[in-house]
């Protein structure tokens, strides 16, 4: 049931966290799929409503940097970084601290747990939940993440005990994951804080992970944000039948032979497009085209977060 963000619903969605049900909550990069994270019921519930792999950890929400302080050993970068984006789209993988009350399954076993502080209602919600909330996006396991409300009642409907409206998104891809390590930041995903404003903050460039070396982010499976139809990237050509996904304001050669088209941003704007995204692809997703064909577009800014998702969208699909 898709509910307002009022405060008689508020108080609703609180009580449900309390009884161990999913509710779904808006945050500024996608709808999450919410739970008590220090209940291992409802933490394995949220795993089977999305049909998602127990190997693939969930990022615990929390609504300050002192609240994370009382799951997790924060060291002084980490905390720069946390007090300069927080709360935003900034997800930090830290210690658990020992007997921390995160059930386990929340980290897929592992010693350390990823935090992060969204933006708006879902923090005042959390704040008088008083626990760390579990939320991974709401959608079934691989498939596009929600930005809207209906979005979320198309993939797990029935599954959750409330869909709270929060308007559309406004970041529209989901949060940015890094981890420190000695003097050394290591990006996991590319997400909506873009990575020079972190760069910036920490005075120092961020490093990618080894995408072969273990499973330090195991959310990083390859396909995944996948629409049903296949997707064609970086296309300077369109075929027949195909929906194409344009970005900017010079056209692919025949675009007059797409069923459909969208434009992520006709002005070229990063955080336009990413807002757009998803609701896009969702919206190009119909039975009747061939493929989605995607124009290139560049990696600057929002540009590597969101031809990270579109490199999984239309990697091999097992
Ligand atoms: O913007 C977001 O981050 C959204 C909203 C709802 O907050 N959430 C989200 O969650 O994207 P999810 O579950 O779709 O993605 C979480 C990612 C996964 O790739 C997972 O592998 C990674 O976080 N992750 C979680 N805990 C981790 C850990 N301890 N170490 C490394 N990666 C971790
Ligand atoms: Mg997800």
């Amino acid at each position: 049931m898709i509910v307002p963000a009022d405060p008689y619903h508020i108080a609703a969605a609180i009580e449900a966290l309390r009884n161990g049900k999913l509710v779904a909550l808006p945050t500024e990069t996608v709808y999450g799929l919410a739970c008590d994270a220090t209940n291992g019921a409802a933490v394995a519930d949220i795993f089977s409503a999305k049909g998602r792999p127990h190997f693939n950890p969930l990022i615990a929400h929390v609504s300050s940097v002192d609240m994370a302080a009382r799951y997790v050993k924060i060291d002084p970068l980490s905390q720069i970084l946390m007090e300069a984006f927080w709360p935003g789209p900034l997800t930090l993988v830290l210690p658990l601290i020992p007997d921390s009350p995160v059930h386990p399954l929340a980290t897929a076993g592992l010693s350390t747990l990823a935090v992060r502080n969204p933006r708006g209602v879902f923090s005042d919600i959390i704040a008088d939940f008083g626990r760390p909330v579990v939320a991974p996006s709401a959608n079934r396991s691989g498939r596009v993440s929600p930005t809207n409300a209906a979005a979320v009642a198309d993939e797990l409907g029935g599954q959750v005990a409330l869909i709270v409206d929060g308007g559309p998104a406004t970041v529209g891809i989901e949060s940015t994951i890094i981890k420190v390590s000695g003097e050394d930041i290591f990006l996991l995903r590319p997400g909506g804080l873009e990575r020079a404003a972190i760069e910036m903050v920490a005075k120092r460039g961020l490093k990618q992970i080894d995408q072969r070396a273990a499973i330090e982010a195991p959310g990083m499976l390859k396909s995944h944000y996948a629409p049903e139809a296949p997707v064609r990237l970086n296309v300077d050509k369109v075929e027949a039948g195909e929906a194409l996904l344009a970005f900017g304001s010079k056209r692919a050669h025949g675009y007059g032979e797409a069923a459909v088209i969208l434009n992520l941003s006709p002005t070229g704007d990063m955080r336009e497009a990413a807002r757009n995204l998803f609701n896009y692809l969702k919206q190009l997703d119909r039975s009747d085209i061939v493929r989605i064909a995607v124009e290139p577009i560049p990696c600057q800014g929002l540009g590597e977060a969101i031809n990270d998702r579109l490199l999984r969208a239309a990697a091999p699909r097992s």
